[in-house]
């Protein structure tokens, strides 16, 4: 049963992948090289060959492909059907078979216990208020010893307008989980066509760092890596996206290792 914080995301990610946003469009030419760079940038997972790989809140047919065609088990959870429908036009092309499954991040009870090797969140965390729901449940079907590698918006920019320059970017919202209000929350997308449409987004959270650190090791996670993504070109406009993510790093990932043995011994596990 979806409640409503998910439902309204459902539509607004509906139409969003219908009209074509970037995360929505299937990674048709991917070889093993490609595949292995984009879900494995760190080079931690090892080899994923029949490894039981679930693609947690990763609809759109990139990640689902990627794993697939580096020979593992994949299974995708989703809230939207469009997203999902992308991952089987990925599937297809490649020829792979993948578990689709519609549902909330929040509760993955559909899953048994222990049964992944390898959780691989794309960023989509931001779209639920309480990240430490996704990881107790990340806990309880990933394997002893398996991967959990998930992307997230920095919670030191997240909310900064960074289409507006004006010899800096604003930091003005207090760093506090909480929603994140921008003063317009549409997302402006290239539909098929090339035209501009501007469609409302959906509802994001900004989590601090200290609630995803400390509820990863609440949860038995032991973090291995932690990445930041800036930019490469050297002399950015202002204004634009790359001028923007080479001043202010918006996106990170961490990587960990789920050892909930190990971690028990230093720090209470937090409720589920
Ligand atoms: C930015 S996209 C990330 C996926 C994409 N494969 C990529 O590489 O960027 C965010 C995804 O999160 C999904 N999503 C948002 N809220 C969710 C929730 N509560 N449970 C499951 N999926 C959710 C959306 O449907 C969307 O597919």
């Amino acid at each position: 049963m979806l409640d409503q914080l998910a439902r309204f995301n459902q539509k607004r990610w509906d139409e969003l992948a219908q009209s074509n946003v970037p995360y929505s469009r299937p990674m048709l030419d991917l070889d093993a090289d490609s595949a292995r760079d984009f879900v494995d940038p760190e080079g931690i997972l090892g080899d994923v060959r029949n490894k039981k790989v679930l693609c947690l809140a990763g609809g759109g047919g990139q990640q689902t492909a990627a794993f697939g065609l580096l020979g593992a088990e994949v299974a995708v959870l989703d809230l939207t059907l469009t997203q999902l429908d992308r991952d089987r036009q990925a599937a297809q092309h490649y020829g792979l078979q993948i578990q689709t499954c519609q549902g909330d991040m929040r509760d993955l009870s559909r899953f048994a216990a222990d049964h992944f090797d390898i959780v691989h969140h794309a960023h989509s965390i931001n779209f639920i208020p309480e990240p430490r729901v996704v990881f107790a449940q990340v806990a309880r079907v990933v394997k002893n010893g398996g991967y959990y590698r998930f992307s997230f918006h920095s919670p030191f920019s997240h909310g900064i307008e960074d289409s507006v320059w004006d010899g800096g970017y604003r930091l003005v919202q207090p760093y506090k989980d909480g929603e994140v209000h921008y003063d317009d929350n549409r997302w402006e997308v290239e539909d098929h066509g090339g035209s501009v449409k501007r469609i409302e987004g959906p509802r994001e959270f900004r989590h601090t760092m200290r609630t995803l650190v400390a509820g990863l090791v609440g949860n038995g996670f032991v973090i291995l890596s932690l990445t930041e993504e800036t930019s490469d070109e050297t002399d950015p406009e202002p204004g634009s996206w790359e001028h923007f993510k080479s001043i202010a790093a918006p996106y990170l990932t961490i990587c960990t290792t789920y050892l909930p043995h190990v971690l028990s011994r230093y720090v209470q596990r937090s409720p589920s």
